[in-house]
C-alpha cells in the first residue's frame, strides 16, 4: 500500500474528509516523496547536502550532483614531487563534529599528527617564536600581554560553546529558514551582533588591548582569512578556534570526505556547468498544477535540461564564483548577491629559504617553525609562510628542519612576483600557483546576509559564508538545507524556526 492511499484511509476514518481535501488538492504531489533532487557544486557543501538529502527522503529519490570542476571544490591538493599537499582548505577543528562524523562514516583515517610552531614576521624579523615547552610560552605571552591570552582562549571557547548547540538541534531535526535564525538559535542576540561587528570592536570592547590585537589576532585571521582585524566578530571567533590545539585533517587529502560522501549518497555526478534554472508550472494527474526546476547545463557534449523536485545551490552566487541565470522566477533571484570574494593566492614552493628574509640569525638546521605568521604592516607581501607536510604522512617522517631542500606554502593577496620569490627562497626546484576566490571580504557592519530559501523548493547553501566561511560551516548549512527541504515537502512547520531550542531540548540532553 502506497502512502498516499494509507493517508486518504486514515483521514476517511477520522471523518476529516472534508476538511482534509483541501489541503490535499492543493499540494497533491508533495505527499509523495520527491523523484528528483539536484545538487549544484561538489565541495564539501554540495556532497554533505547529497548525504543529508539521502537520509533525510530515503533510497527512493534521484540525486544529481553537477559539477564541471573537480570535486572538492575550495578542497584541493597538488602534486609537488612524491607527494601531495593540501593547496585550499586544510585544517580541521576537533569540534568540527559534521566532519568528524564524515571521516568516520566513510572509514577514512585522520592524518597522522606531525607537531606544529608557531612564528610571528613583522615584515623585518620575528617577534615571536613559539618554543618546544609550554611554561617558557605561557610566561612570555604573560609578560607581554598579561591576561589577554587566558582571556581570549575563555572567550573563544564561551562562543564555542554555543556554537555547539547546533548539533544538538539538527540531531533533534530542527531547522532554520535563514543564516539570521540560525545564528540567533546558537547565540541569541550577541551572536548577531558579533556578525554585524567587527572582531577589533568586539574585542576592544571586551577588554583586549590593541597591541594583543597588532601583534597576535592579526597574524591569526590573516593567516585564516587574509584579512585584518576587521573582519566580523563571529568569523573572527572562528578564526581564533583554528589557532587551537588539536587541529586535524584527513589522511590522504581532505577532498577524500568529498568522494566519500558522493559515493556513500548513491547520487550521480553530472561533469556540468549548470547555466541557468527557470520554474515550469505543470498540470498534474489530479488536475492541480505543480511546479518543477529546469536546470540547463553544458558539458563537453552541448547542452542539456532536466527537471527537478528541488534544487540545492551549493557553490557562492557571487561575482567570479558562479553565473548562474535564474528565468521565471517573482520576485527575482539574482545571480550575483551583492559583496565579493576575497583573493588568497597560495603559491607552494618545493625548495630553500633563505633565513635572512625573516631577518633571523638563527641557523637553518635548528629552525623547525612550521608555520610562520605575519602582522598587518603597511607594504606585507605575505599573510603566511608555512612548512607544509604531505596530505599523507609516510612511516618515519619528521618535519626537515629550514636547512633541507622542503614544500613551503605562501599564502598572499596578489600572485608573488620572480623576484619575491627569488628573495624568498635561495632556491627553487617547483612553483605550483592556486589563485582562490577563498571566502568572502568580511565588511561589517553586515546588510542581509543571502536567504537559505530562493524559492518554494529551491536552496541556497553558501548564504552561511557570510557569517564564517570554513569545511564545517559549509556541512552544517548542508544538514540544515536538507532538514529545511524535508520538512518543507512534508508540510512540517514545527521543525522550523523554533525559538528558544535551547532551553527546550535542555531536559532532553
Ligand atoms: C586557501 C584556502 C584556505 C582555507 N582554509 C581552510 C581551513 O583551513 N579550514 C576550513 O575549514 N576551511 C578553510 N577554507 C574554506 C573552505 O575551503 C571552504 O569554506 C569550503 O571548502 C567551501 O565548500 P563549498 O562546498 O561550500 O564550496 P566550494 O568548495 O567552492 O564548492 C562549490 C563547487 O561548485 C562548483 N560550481 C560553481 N559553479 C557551478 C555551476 N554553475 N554549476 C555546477 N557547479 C558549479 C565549483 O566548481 C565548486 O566545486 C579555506 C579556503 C581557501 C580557499
Ligand atoms: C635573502 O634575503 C635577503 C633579505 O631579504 C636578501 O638581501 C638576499 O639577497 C637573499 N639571498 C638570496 C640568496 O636570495
Ligand atoms: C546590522 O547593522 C545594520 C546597520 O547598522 C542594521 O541595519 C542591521 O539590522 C543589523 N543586523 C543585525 C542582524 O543586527
Amino acid at each position: 500500500m502506497n502512502p498516499r492511499t494509507l493517508s486518504l484511509r486514515a483521514l476517511l476514518f477520522l471523518g476529516l474528509w472534508q476538511t482534509g481535501w483541501r489541503s490535499l488538492a492543493s499540494a497533491p504531489e508533495l505527499q509523495d516523496p520527491p523523484k528528483k533532487i539536484a545538487v549544484v557544486g561538489a565541495g564539501i557543501g554540495g556532497t554533505a547536502a547529497a548525504f543529508f538529502l539521502r537520509q533525510e527522503f530515503g533510497a527512493g529519490v534521484k540525486i544529481d550532483v553537477f559539477e564541471p570542476g573537480s570535486v572538492g571544490g575550495r578542497l584541493e591538493t597538488v602534486k609537488m614531487g612524491d607527494y601531495e599537499y593540501e593547496t585550499g582548505g586544510s585544517v580541521i577543528h576537533p569540534l568540527n563534529l559534521h566532519m568528524k562524523h564524515f571521516i568516520e562514516k566513510l572509514g577514512i583515517p585522520p592524518r597522522k599528527d606531525v607537531p606544529t610552531k608557531m612564528a610571528i614576521f613583522d615584515g623585518k624579523e620575528l617577534t615571536f617564536e613559539e618554543s618546544n615547552w609550554f611554561i617558557v610560552n605561557f610566561l612570555r605571552m604573560l609578560w607581554r600581554y598579561g591576561f589577554n591570552f587566558l582571556r581570549m582562549q575563555m572567550w573563544v571557547e564561551s562562543i564555542l560553546d554555543k556554537f555547539m548547540r547546533i548539533y544538538q538541534y539538527q540531531q533533534y531535526g530542527y531547522s532554520f529558514s535563514s543564516v539570521e535564525r540560525l545564528l540567533h538559535a546558537m547565540g541569541g542576540d550577541s551572536f548577531l551582533t558579533l556578525v554585524n561587528e567587527t572582531l577589533e570592536e568586539t574585542m576592544i570592547s571586551q577588554g583586549f588591548s590593541q597591541i594583543f590585537l597588532n601583534d597576535i589576532v592579526a597574524p591569526i585571521t590573516r593567516v585564516n582569512y587574509g584579512q585584518s582585524v576587521r573582519i566580523n566578530g563571529f568569523v573572527g571567533a572562528v578564526s581564533l578556534a583554528g589557532a587551537d590545539s588539536g587541529l586535524w585533517a584527513v589522511d590522504g587529502g581532505n577532498k577524500r570526505v568529498c568522494t566519500g560522501l558522493l559515493y556513500h549518497s548513491k547520487s550521480e555526478l553530472i561533469s556540468a556547468r549548470v547555466t541557468s534554472i527557470s520554474v515550469k508550472v505543470r498540470p498534474s494527474k489530479t488536475g492541480a498544477t505543480t511546479s518543477f526546476y529546469e536546470v540547463n547545463y553544458v558539458d563537453a557534449s552541448g547542452s542539456a535540461h532536466s527537471l527537478y523536485d528541488i534544487v540545492v545551490i551549493a557553490t557562492p552566487l557571487h561575482q567570479g564564483k558562479s553565473d548562474i541565470a535564474f528565468s521565471g522566477f517573482s520576485p527575482p533571484i539574482p545571480s550575483h548577491y551583492p559583496g565579493r570574494y576575497h583573493q588568497t593566492v597560495s603559491t607552494l614552493v618545493h625548495g630553500l629559504l633563505n633565513m635572512s628574509y625573516l631577518g633571523t640569525a638563527e641557523p637553518a638546521s635548528k629552525f623547525t617553525v612550521s608555520d610562520v605568521l605575519t602582522t598587518d604592516t603597511k607594504g606585507s607581501v605575505i599573510n603566511s609562510l608555512s612548512s607544509i607536510d604531505p596530505v599523507h604522512i609516510p612511516p618515519g617522517y619528521n618535519r626537515p628542519p629550514a636547512s633541507q631542500t622542503k614544500v613551503w606554502k605562501v599564502f598572499s593577496q596578489h600572485s608573488l612576483t620572480q623576484e619575491q620569490l627569488q628573495d624568498m627562497f635561495i632556491s627553487r626546484d617547483s612553483v605550483s600557483e592556486t589563485k582562490w576566490l577563498a571566502y568572502p571580504t568580511y565588511h561589517p557592519p553586515h546588510r542581509k546576509t543571502p536567504p537559505f530559501i530562493l524559492h518554494n523548493r529551491l536552496y541556497y547553501l553558501n548564504a552561511v559564508e557570510w557569517a564564517a566561511s570554513a569545511m564545517e560551516m559549509s556541512a552544517i548549512s548542508a544538514r540544515n538545507v536538507a532538514l529545511l527541504a524535508h520538512h518543507r515537502w512534508h508540510q512540517q512547520e514545527g521543525k522550523i524556526d523554533q525559538e528558544d531550542l535551547h532551553t527546550r531540548l535542555r531536559g532532553e540532553l
